[in-house]
């Protein structure tokens, strides 16, 4: 039996109501498979804890992360807060301190879900480099509050920040069927670092010879994203490159209560955090009507590094059963279903797929 411990920090606004969800469906799940248990720990690291400690999170909380299998992360965000705060004081420490390097977003179409895109066949990744890139802090400003003012962003792309995501993106590429690894680039314009992002995308690239590389500059690939994203099988990209596309993608296929994301350490050296990329949402928070959906399907992503492909796939069933009986949608949804009605019905849905399977086997 595998024992999983899971570290869960709800985070602020519509985060804990959606958080709650996705750990109910992943008690469900072990409930009815006894090969699988969790342990969660909550954190109450959010901004509420700041407004009372001064600081998001304890001196030693990445050294209690440490000890987790991986994290299940919510959102975070308070306008009692500044956003750069609750981002570089919490998100941020985890990201970087445990290596998580890659960010992963699928870009998938559900069966049942409206829209422009409705029946067509979006199925893709996007490997977005999540340590270094174009978000560094390293540069300045000269002559302030002057005519002469200027300012200088250091983009750093390493030969071998590049090679660890380009070598993730092909693997993805062959161990999910795909054939072509699509690389975000701007090296006719930006030739410096981007022209040894190609480069070491294109070395990569060679050790993959069943999978073929395709560069596109960035701007012709935004474009390509709306007019034919059925066409895309893992898309690779810098930091800012990716995180630009990521929303595209999310827009595509039905927007951020649908678009879920992993921040992975490959190696497993440290935990992995899994979060939907949606925000806090104060706008709708408190209401009870957030779609839970990109969280639960988190937890699945969460699942799917912990070695569980086959329940990840159960969740990932049931939520597509859901959107296509189109009886509980909430409201991003056109619905007026809420969060718990959302959850409910996912897990109910479950329950069935999971009894099917029994009977079958
Ligand atoms: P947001 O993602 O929170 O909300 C954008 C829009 O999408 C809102 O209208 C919201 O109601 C809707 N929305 C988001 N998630 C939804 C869901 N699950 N179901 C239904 N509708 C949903 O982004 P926004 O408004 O730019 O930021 C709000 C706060 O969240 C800010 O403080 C920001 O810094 C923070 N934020 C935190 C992130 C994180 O924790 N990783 C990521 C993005 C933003
Ligand atoms: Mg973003």
């Amino acid at each position: 039996m595998t024992n999983y411990r899971v570290a869960v920090i709800p985070g602020d606004g519509i985060g804990p109501e959606v958080v709650k969800e996705a750990v109910h469906v992943l008690e469900l799940l072990e409930k009815l498979d006894p090969s699988f248990q969790m342990e969660f720990a909550a954190f109450d690291w959010n901004s509420e804890y700041f407004l009372v400690n001064g600081k998001m999170m304890p001196e030693d909380a990445l050294d209690t992360l440490k000890n987790y299998d991986a994290i299940l992360f919510g959102a975070i965000g308070d306008k009692r807060v500044p956003d750069d705060v609750t981002v570089w004081e919490l998100i941020m420490p985890i990201r970087k301190r445990f290596n998580q390097y890659i960010n992963l977003r699928p870009v998938k179409l559900l069966k049942g879900v409206p829209g422009r895109y409705q029946g067509e066949t979006i199925d893709f990744a996007i490997v977005r480099e999540n340590a270094e890139g174009e978000y560094s802090n390293s540069g300045g400003r000269l002559y302030p509050g002057t005519e002469q003012e200027m300012a200088i962003q250091n983009t750093v792309i390493t030969r071998t920040g590049t090679k660890k995501v380009a070598r993730f993106a092909f693997d993805y590429a062959k161990k999910h069927g795909k054939s072509t690894v699509t690389s975000a680039t701007k090296s006719n314009a930006i030739v410096h670092s981007m022209k040894l992002w190609d480069e070491a995308v294109k070395e990569v690239g060679k050790e993959f010879p069943a999978v073929q590389l395709q560069s596109y500059y960035i701007d012709a690939l935004a474009a390509y994203f709306v007019m034919r994203p059925e066409e895309l099988d893992v898309v690779v990209a810098s930091n800012l490159f990716g995180d630009i596309l990521s929303d595209l993608g999310a827009a595509i296929v039905g927007g951020l209560g649908l678009s879920p994301s992993a921040n992975l350490n490959p190696e497993g050296e440290f935990p992995s955090m899994f979060e939907p990329v949606h925000g806090s949402a104060p706008d709708i928070a408190g209401k009870g009507i957030a779609n839970p959906i990109a969280q639960i399907w988190s937890a699945a992503l969460m699942l799917e590094h912990l070695g569980r492909k086959d329940l990840a796939d159960v969740i990932l069933a049931a939520i597509e059963r859901v959107l296509v009986q189109k009886q509980v949608r909430t409201p991003d949804l056109g619905g007026s279903a809420t969060t718990m009605d959302m959850g409910s019905a996912i897990r109910e849905a479950i329950q069935l797929l999971l009894l099917v399977k029994e009977g079958q086997s």
